[in-house]
């Protein structure tokens, strides 16, 4: 049997809701990963200091019995954000990150930035403090295409706002594209990505080919094949600028098999056996522990997890649930749509 054991890993980037489908989906996350950076974007969002006390909490208590779990809590920047109230949640030790959603851009992010002028003095304070800035890194002029918002963003938002404020750390999430790998490469310091299971197996052609399917799309839309490739090259070669944040964003299944369909993949329940699968394939399972357990906590400052789990590759097919059942209805399991032998051994 072939196993391999790495740090327990960490998720940079989840959604875990709130109510019935926290309820539901916690444990998904909480049975493989020790912490994860949790996204704002409820309704209402996450704006405050005590908007994230209240939410760490409600986290704490939707836990399973017996799982040991970190919520690293993030605020949703709008345009009246104040500065002292992040600076204080900083110090508590309460807030990790602050997220940037450009208004429009995704579920949930209408009360996002629409200027960036108007949040240059939290951005300030962030810099000064060693506050990392969280970016949904996605145009949303009515003009420019889909597939190329990530890239004008980088163009005419990401790289002016790094010009203007070099010391500010900025984690750029769920990078789906070649331009966004190369970028990051090419920045000498304070610019990291995080790269999510989803992004590393389906091209575009998933969402669209043969039908429409809908629990292939998210935002950012996933891209051409190059794309696909330049993020598997970027998450396997062990440079610690990029790491794993799954972007696992439950909706229940109403709510995507519709006209107008949220954006937004499931993967917390398979994301380490998907993952073991493409380094694998990538011959990189060497490589694994760097993406998933060690290169997020040095960019955030943190020791990496002193626990460690095992993957084993089983001969026959593992089987995981279609669907994870909350509450609030069926929320849909990620489908690599190649058959996964890799599984987390139970302790
Ligand atoms: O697909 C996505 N779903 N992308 C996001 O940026 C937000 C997320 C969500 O909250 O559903
Ligand atoms: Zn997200």
């Amino acid at each position: 049997m072939k196993t391999i054991t790495i740090r327990r890993p960490d998720d940079w980037h989840l959604h875990l809701r709130d109510g019935a489908v926290l309820e539901g989906v916690i444990g998904d996350t909480s049975r493989h990963f020790a912490r994860a950076i949790i996204m704002p974007n409820l309704v209402p969002p996450v704006v405050t200091t005590a908007d994230a006390q209240a939410y760490r909490q409600r986290i704490m208590a939707a836990l399973p019995q017996g799982h040991r779990f970190e919520p690293l809590m993030t605020l949703y920047l709008t345009e009246t954000t104040s500065a002292d109230d992040v600076e204080e949640g900083k110090r508590s030790g309460l807030i990790s990150a602050v997220k940037l959603y450009p208004a429009g851009a995704t579920t949930n992010s209408h009360g996002g930035v629409r200027d960036l002028d108007k949040v240059m003095p939290v951005l300030e304070r962030m810099a000064a403090i060693g506050l990392p800035l969280c970016v949904h890194g996605e145009v949303t002029t009515p003009e420019v295409d889909i597939f190329d918002r990530e890239a004008v963003f980088i163009e005419t938002v990401l790289d002016p706002l790094r010009r203007r404020l070099p010391d500010l750390k900025v984690t750029m999430e769920h990078v789906t594209t070649k331009d966004g790998i190369d970028y990051i490469k090419a920045a000498d310091r304070n610019l990291a990505g995080t790269i999510t299971t989803h992004h590393l197996i389906i091209n575009r052609n998933a969402i669209l080919v043969g039908g429409i399917r809908p629990h292939y799309y998210c935002l950012p839309v996933a891209k051409r094949e190059h794309h696909r490739l330049a993020l598997r090259a970027a998450a396997t070669s062990g440079d610690g600028r990029f790491f794993l944040g799954t972007d696992s964003a439950p909706h229940v299944d109403e709510l995507k098999e519709c006209g107008c369909g949220c954006a937004g993949i499931y993967t917390s329940l398979n994301t380490m056996s998907c993952l073991a699968h493409v380094f694998e394939q990538e011959n990189a399972l060497d490589r694994l522990e760097a993406f998933a357990s060690l290169n997020g906590p040095s960019w955030y400052g943190l020791a990496p997890n002193e626990e460690t789990i095992t993957l084993s590759r089983q001969q026959e097919p593992v089987q995981f649930p279609a669907r994870r059942d909350t509450a609030a209805g069926p929320v849909t399991v990620f489908d690599p749509m190649f058959p996964l032998h890799w599984t987390v051994l139970d302790k």
